[in-house]
């Protein structure tokens, strides 16, 4: 049986007080209309439609070709957005599966289970419900010798009605074939809207059976009408996130304080230490050891890396890197293996060697840097000229002394060496050793320099 998803979203959103559209309001990095999609991902087939109001062009963008969109010009309510739909999918599918676009948590395995009721209903719909105290705002469910008789929306409720604790998920899988004629039959709310609950009152009427399916965890349901229920959501899927990083063999030494963005992807073995914020498409080796205190975003971390007090963006780390406390890697960094940075290093545009050492308070920006250098506490890379950004290049086994300034462009060759404070304004030989401000050539390397150079 084919099954065609319907997502709604065209609500104004009005209680996020937000320019943003409500759908592209983000949760664990991820904007919430991208978790609705995944929740029907292998079930709609054809693709889902989005119904969309106002902002549909930044939300097309985000959405791209996972979804069909159709657009409802006045917000006439949850039946009428679900009727703006048929022209483009009447007679696609068998069943209709329509769920908010507002509820992130709702889960692929949960609307499966639905529609596969559904398939056994000789009814016409079947739909989601949960018992839950907190029952503000939601539908409530009305069932008359243990069967479901109609959903009344809270604002209709009398106050016998109201006390009930089954509600309405707002998750629902109906046969085609019954659903478009019946739409048509609504009848308008003292609201003024459409509601597309009132399908159930009128199926039950037409003495047709709706079945239903009852969420294990009222979590799943959580609606995002304003703020505070971002932020709820954010803390259920932080900890879903967390628990599952941990079953494929990530150590979080403290879940609670650990914020692990939806797109992250982390190696066994390797251990999360408190307040670590990983976020956006970072991807994390084996048996490596990240924070307490950092944050990384977007970065590409390899095996046995140590991260300490950090924040890294769009950065790269080969394996066996080890940094902090307090480095910052901009966009373009890039450490190859075993690179190691001490404490207060920044780093950006820049790509540095194998085995390279940065102890101390340096800035590295625009250079290429090769294997084995050892560079001094506070040496500075001098990138840019007050107009445009220039290139430093140091060969491989050089020593920068301690306070050097490497006056951008300059070219450190193989083995040279400066002195502490040097001053480097001009290209340096390989094998040679500057001193002075600015820096002027002194003598030859002696071979003994290179071969004690510890590595
Ligand atoms: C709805 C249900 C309620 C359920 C609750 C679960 C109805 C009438 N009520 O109430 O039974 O318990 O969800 O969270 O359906 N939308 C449109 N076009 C419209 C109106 C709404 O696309 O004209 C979209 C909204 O963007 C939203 C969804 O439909 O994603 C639900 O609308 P909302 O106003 O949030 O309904 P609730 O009052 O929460
Ligand atoms: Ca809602």
């Amino acid at each position: 049986m084919k099954v065609q998803a319907i997502i709604l979203a065209a609500g104004e959103g009005t209680r996020m007080k937000s320019s943003l559209p409500k759908v592209l309001h983000l949760l664990a990095g991820r904007a919430l209309i991208r978790y609705t999609l995944e929740a029907v991902e292998g079930i709609s087939q054809p693709r889902p439609v989005i119904v969309i109001g106002r902002d549909a062009e930044i939300v097309k963008e985000e959405v791209r070709d996972q979804a069909d969109f159709v657009f409802q010009e006045k917000r006439l309510g949850t039946a009428d957005a679900v009727l703006c739909t048929r022209k483009a999918v009447e007679g696609n599918s068998d069943l209709v599966l329509v769920i908010y676009g507002d509820m992130p948590l709702l889960k692929n395995e949960t609307l499966r289970n639905l529609v596969e009721k559904q398939k056994k209903n000789s009814g016409p719909l079947t739909i989601a419900t949960m018992q839950l105290e907190d029952s503000h705002g939601f539908g409530r469910i009305i069932r008359k010798d243990g069967k479901i008789k109609e959903i009344i929306e809270e604002a209709q409720a009398t106050p016998e009605q109201a006390e009930i604790r089954e509600l309405n998920v707002g998750a629902y899988c109906f046969s085609s074939s019954w659903l478009w004629s019946a739409l048509e039959r609504i009848p308008v709310s003292p609201k003024g809207e459409y509601y597309l609950t009132d399908l159930v009152g009128l199926a039950t009427k037409e003495g047709r059976i709706v079945d239903s399916i009852r969420l294990a965890k009222p979590e799943e349901a959580i609606g995002i009408n304003n703020r505070i229920h971002l932020a709820e959501a954010e803390a259920i899927l932080k900890k879903r996130i967390c628990e599952k990083w941990m079953l494929e063999g990530v150590t979080i030494t403290d879940p609670e304080r650990t914020y692990i963005e939806a797109d992250v992807s982390i190696g066994k073995d390797t251990v999360i230490l408190p307040n670590t914020h990983l976020k956006g498409q970072t991807v994390i080796g084996e048996n490596s050891e990240i924070g307490p205190e950092t944050v990384i975003t977007s970065s590409k971390i390899g095996n046995q890396c140590k991260v300490l007090c950090s924040v890294l963006d769009y950065a790269i780390l080969e394996d066996r890197v080890s940094m902090g406390p307090f480095c910052h890697l901009r966009k373009g960094a890039h450490l190859a293996n075993g690179v190691h940075m001490g404490n207060f290093g920044e780093v950006k545009d820049s790509y540095v060697g194998e085995e390279t050492k940065m102890g101390h308070f340096s800035y590295i920006g625009n250079a290429t840097i090769g294997k084995n250098v050892n560079i001094g506490a506070g040496v500075i890379t001098c990138n840019f000229d007050g107009k445009t950004k220039q290139q430093t290049e140091i060969g491989d086994d050089v020593f920068i002394g301690s306070d050097t300034m490497l006056v951008a462009p300059v070219k450190i060759g193989k083995r040279a060496r400066t002195g502490a404070g040097s001053v480097v304004t001009k290209d340096v030989p390989e094998d040679t050793v500057v001193v002075g401000v600015p820096a002027r050539h002194l003598r030859k390397v002696k071979k003994e320099e290179v071969e004690n150079q510890e590595k």
